[in-house]
This record gives structure tokens, sequence and C-alpha cells, in this order.
């Protein structure tokens, strides 16, 4: 029987109270003062953790206390934090999982698809949000918000037994339906589908006000400035300065690596400093390595200071991402290959990349040496070989049969990606 992700959840019904909700507490005391929920009955991963601004604006004629989210559900909500009364809401991004926020209730319209309880469904925002964890800001010389948006879709199906299983992701979804398709032909038109930017959204008005479209979808937080600046680090391997008000590009450097942290503003002595952590990773460059692949670069974790008329130069970094797929052949049945598609990416995918294509912050297992070696690959996935360096045991949650089943699953997809690789070379 198909269950509603809401029911796994809370099978007495409801809306899941707290989940994706922003709750106002005394700091003294902890007592609960008010409380908003972005998304009842959360079924989409659309968490509303990210960063609460609050300010002081003008609305309809009046000011008003206010505080700001773009929640992961792609709504920019505005909401008195003095009293949680919601004063409004409208899309950042394009989403498929409602139509608009009903100011009456408060409550989002969802589209009777979104639920996916009958047929998987692809919505908009995905499971990783409009916006995610990147610091946004907000410059009151402007009165603009600085979003990083994230644009990107996702497949939801409902699992036909979900079943508990301690210790590794249990999101209550299909991840094979949620993978990438076979063809590549497809998985190319998704990719065009991954996008980016860096969004200046006006508050007051619920509209854009510029965007900037990035190469990836994965950008920096940002920072804006009193001087009219924003400065983004991008996935692309630049730090990029802004007009705010216009969203003109003023300034870039390259930062030979992917950047997701924000930058911040300092003086020291009446001068003044810009710094960044560079360095790619996260959730993103992990899981979508068939997307991060094609513009990789590698991680660099440096903190990178700037100042007007600074002179520094960076090292060179080498970098070869080339994968090299040596598989050996593949004996398994379909019933071992659909076993080992589903384990990996029910257990291994969320580090590995979807469908075995590794964001490349570690190893590609469709170029590992133990794809050769069952016994290896056992003490590596069950026996925690390599537990030092990341890759702990899944011994308490997948059999050696699953084990040895995902082995066959690799081998397959790294056939695949091979005879693609010598598809390509014969065409140069
Ligand atoms: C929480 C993250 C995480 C998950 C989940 C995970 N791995 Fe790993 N795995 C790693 C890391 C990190 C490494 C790299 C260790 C190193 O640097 O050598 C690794 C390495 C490996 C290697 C060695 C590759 C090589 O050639 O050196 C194998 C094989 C492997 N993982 C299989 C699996 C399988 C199968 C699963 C699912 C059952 C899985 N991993 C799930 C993090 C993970």
């Amino acid at each position: 029987m198909y269950k509603r992700q809401q029911e796994i959840r809370s099978p007495g019904g409801g809306d899941n109270l707290f989940l994706s909700s922003i709750v106002a507490v005394r700091p003294d005391t902890g007592e609960y003062v008010w409380h908003y929920q972005t998304t009842p009955g959360e079924s989409w991963d659309y968490t509303a953790t990210q960063h609460i601004i609050l300010a002081d604006i003008t609305l309809r004629g009046s000011v008003r206390k206010i505080l700001m989210q773009a929640p992961k559900n792609g709504f920019f909500y505005i909401l008195d934090r003095e009293t949680g009364e919601l004063l409004s809401a409208e899309n950042y991004i394009n989403i498929t999982w409602a139509t608009h926020v009903d100011m009456e209730t408060g409550r989002p319209v969802e589209v009777p698809e979104a639920r996916y309880t009958d047929v998987p469904f692809m919505l908009y925002p995905s499971y990783l949000g409009g916006h995610n964890w990147h610091p946004m800001s907000y410059s009151p010389a402007t009165g603009l918000v600085y979003i990083p948006v994230l644009d990107i879709p996702a497949v939801y199906g409902q699992p036909e037994n979900f079943q508990y299983n301690p210790g590794v992701a249990n999101t209550g979804t299909d991840s094979v339906v949620g993978g990438l398709p076979d063809d590549q032909a497809e998985r190319d038109a998704i990719g065009a589908l991954v996008q980016g930017r860096l969004l200046a959204w006006d508050p007051v008005q619920q509209t854009e006000a510029w965007r900037v479209e990035h190469k990836g979808s994965w950008n920096g937080g940002v920072l804006s400035t009193a001087g009219n600046l924003v400065f983004q680090g991008t996935a692309d391997g630049n730090l990029v300065a802004y007009r705010a008000d216009t969203g003109e590009q003023l300034w870039d450097f390259s930062t030979q690596t992917g950047v997701v942290a924000p930058p911040i503003a300092y003086e020291i002595d009446g001068e003044q400093y810009i710094s960044i952590n560079v360095g790619w990773g996260g959730a993103f460059a992990l899981v979508f390595g068939e997307y991060v692949q094609a513009e990789s670069l590698p991680n660099v974790s440096r903190v990178l200071t700037f100042k007007r008329g600074g002179k520094a130069t960076l090292p060179a970094v080498p970098w070869t991402p080339t994968v090299v797929f040596n598989p050996p052949e593949l004996k398994a049945s379909d019933a071992t290959l659909q076993l080992g598609h589903q384990t990996y990416q029910d257990v291994c995918m969320g580090c590995h990349g979807l469908n075995a294509v590794s964001g490349l912050l570690i190893p590609d297992l469709r170029g590992s040496a133990y794809l050769w070696d069952e016994t290896g690959w056992e003490d590596v996935v069950r026996g925690g070989k390599l537990k030092d360096l990341g890759m702990a045991s899944f011994a308490n949650n997948i059999s050696a049969k699953q084990s040895e089943a995902v082995r066959a699953y690799v081998i397959q997809q790294a056939q695949r990606a091979q005879a693609l690789q010598k598809a390509a070379a014969t065409n140069l």
C-alpha cells in the first residue's frame, strides 16, 4: 500500500507542528510566544531553517517591525515579528507545489499532484529548496534582499513499501524514481533545468528588482555593504562584486575553487577588508555529480582576504578531474542489479552521488579498483576499512547481499560511463 509521507511521520494526522515553522520564544524563559508554519504536513524537505532577517520597514503606509525569510519552499515571507501575523508571502522562484499562500488562513494552497500519492511528480523547488543555507542579506540602503537562489526541479514518488531503516536517511520517498534517467539525452535535458542565480528582491513590493544568472546552481552566501555593493562567490570559482541597486557587475576575482560560504567585511586601523572562506562542498556538490562534473573545479579550502590596491596572486592548482573507467565484466542478474540500484540510491547516493556519478569530492566509485575485488569491497563497505577517511561501516544498515548487489550496480554504471566516454572520443 502506498502511504502518504505525512502519514508515515504522523499517523494520527495533523500538520506535524513545528516542522518548517518559525517559532518565537522568550529568550529568558523559553516561553512560547507565537508560531507560523510555512509548510503544513511537510513532505518535500522544505525546511524553514533559513536565515531570518529583522527590519523595520514601511508597509502599506505604516512602519512595521517585521521579520523576513526565504525558506526552501520558494515563498518569501514577511511576518510581524511581535505578533507572528503574516503580512505577505509571494514566491521568489517558479514553484509547482502550490499556487499561492491564502492570506486568510496563512496556508499554502497546494496543487493536488504535489503530494505524489498516485504518480511521481516533478516539483519545483527540489528537496534542496529555492534557497538553502547560504546566507541571504538585506541592505537598508537599497531596501533590497539579496538571495542566493537555487532553481532546480526534483521528481518525488512514493515508495511502495516504506520501512524505517535506522541509521540511514529515511525520506519516505522513492529514491530510484528521484534519481537520474538512463538515457543521456534526458539527463542532459534535466541538466539544463538545474540553475542558480543571485536575486535582488524588493520585500515591500514582493517583486524582483534584478537578477544575475550563474553558471552553476550551488553558489555562495551574500554580503551587502553600505557602499552600494553586493559580494557573492560562485560555484564556478569567482568572487564577484555588483552594484547593489542595479546588479551591474563591477569586479571579479578567480578563486580557483567553488565558493559556498558568504564573505564578511571589516575594518582594521581605518582600512576596509573583505574575507571569505573559499572551497567547494555540501549536499549539491556531493549528490548532483552528473551536473557538477561538467565544469568541475577542485576543492581548495582557503581564507582569501582583499583590500583596495591588494596585489597578491594565488599559486596555480593542478587538477585532473577525468575519471578512468575500467570496470570488470558484469555477471549479475536483473534482480541483483535492481536490488543494488535501490540500495545504492537509499544508502550511498548522499555521498557518492545520484546514480553513482560522483561530484569528485570523494572517489568516483565507477573508477574504483574495488570493483574488481569482491572481498576488498566488502572490507570497505561493511568492514569499515576506510572509516578513518570518512567511509563508515554500513554493516548495521545493509546485508552482505545488498553490498554485493551495489557493487554490481556500480559496475553497470561504470560500463555505461565507459561506453559514453568511448563514443565521445570517437566523435572528436
Ligand atoms: C556519509 C558519506 C558516505 C556514504 C553514505 C557512503 N560513503 Fe563510501 N566513501 C565515503 C568517503 C568519504 C570515501 C573516501 C574515503 C577515502 O578518502 O579514501 C568513501 C569511499 C568508498 C569506497 C572506496 C573507493 C575507493 O576506490 O577508494 C567504496 C568502495 C565505498 N565508499 C562504497 C560505498 C557504498 C557501497 C556505500 C553505500 C552502501 C557508501 N560508500 C556510502 C563516504 C561515504
